[in-house]
């Protein structure tokens, strides 16, 4: 399957995955790439330049096709401009496939410098957008790519709410660059749909995290299959940070606080980083921030990446087919 954006990263598939704290680890990455799919890197794991220098050398070692780098350039989270700019120092070095920005705009930080020395090393850079303003800014600042991250998305979508189905479309017909769809993609119907509506692919990450490769506790494989399209939630818009996750106890106290005036303060131990490994590790989906989107209720089974990707681009290019007869 070509589009602009497997001819731009060498790619056999046009799937990439999201970036994913805690979960997208140098494994589950390779896998993604050596299936025929864009792996992901997850930056924020790595809190010094040896380890993330490490982690990116473990992905070359357990692969030989490209894969992309998340940062998520949130500084006003407390993440230190030193730690971004090691980062971007080391993936300049590394001369990593692409880089995926999330938050502030690359060329909004350090007036567009690390926008420039990641250019001129060659590496490809990708903005995740909820609107196309944001879309355009990225595509003029020289951005080579951009996702459209739709409401249905899973982690942090933009507070304007814009699904999918209408973001895809209206970033395509503004934008020259290429627009891959994210939010609420998990099957050959998505990738179909995204490809019909003017996408070039599209970005999953919920449903890699029910694959064999991702490294979480059984529990939470059998957790996403239970749970449905509607066991989700935003939150987060009374401390100025939409985010979408699975509704469960933790994230049920904190629609309570915000909805009596509660601040950040009383928001923050029940969606910590800390109850991550409770989460992924122990299977404990009840406390803490499940960070999953609405694709959850697309979720049926565990698959090897291999297998998912593969059955996505086949079901895709059948359904394609099917239809063109269908119509015509
Ligand atoms: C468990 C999890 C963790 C995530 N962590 C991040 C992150 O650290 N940075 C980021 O930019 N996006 C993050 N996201 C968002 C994804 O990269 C992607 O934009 C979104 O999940 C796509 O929607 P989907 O999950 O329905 O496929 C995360 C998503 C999930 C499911």
């Amino acid at each position: 399957m070509n589009t602009r954006l497997t001819e731009m990263m060498g790619i056999n598939y046009p799937i990439v995955c999201g970036g994913m704290m805690r979960l997208a680890y140098p494994p589950l990455c390779a896998a993604i790439s050596n299936a025929g799919g864009l792996g992901n890197l997850t930056a924020a794991m790595y809190e010094d330049r040896e380890s993330f220098r490490g982690a990116i050398q473990e992905t070359r070692r357990l692969t030989d096709k490209p894969f992309i780098v998340n940062v998520t350039l949130l500084p006003s989270i407390g993440v230190s401009d030193d730690r971004y700019a090691m980062y971007f120092d080391t993936l300049t070095d590394e001369r990593v496939a692409a880089v995926e920005i999330s938050g502030t705009p690359l060329h909004r930080y350090q007036n567009g410098f690390y926008l420039k020395k990641l250019k001129d090393a060659g590496v490809k850079l990708f903005h995740k957008v909820g609107s196309v303003r944001h879309g355009k800014s990225a595509e003029k600042a020289g951005y080579d790519a951009v996702f459209a991250a739709g409401v249905e998305e899973g982690g942090h979508p933009l507070n304007e709410n814009v699904a999918t189905t209408v973001l895809t479309p209206r970033m395509a017909e503004e934008l020259s660059i290429p627009v891959i769809t994210t939010g609420g993609m998990a099957d050959g119907r998505g990738l179909a749909a995204a490809l019909c509506l003017g996408a070039e692919g599209v970005m999953m990450a919920s449903r890699f995290i029910n694959t064999r490769e991702c490294a979480v506790h059984e529990k939470v494989h059998e957790e996403l299959i239970r749970r449905q399209e509607n066991e989700t939630v935003l939150y987060g818009n009374s401390i100025g940070l939409q985010g979408r996750a699975l509704l469960n106890e933790s994230i049920r106290e904190v629609l309570k606080i915000e909805e009596r005036g509660g601040g950040l303060e009383e928001i923050i131990p029940h969606i910590a980083g800390a109850l991550g490994d409770e989460i992924w590790q122990k299977g404990d989906v009840e406390r803490g921030l499940v960070a999953v989107g609405q694709s959850i209720g697309l979720i049926h089974n565990v698959l090897t990446c291999k297998e998912l990707l593969d059955g996505i681009v086949q079901d895709a290019e059948a359904i394609l087919k099917s239809n063109l007869r269908r119509f015509s």
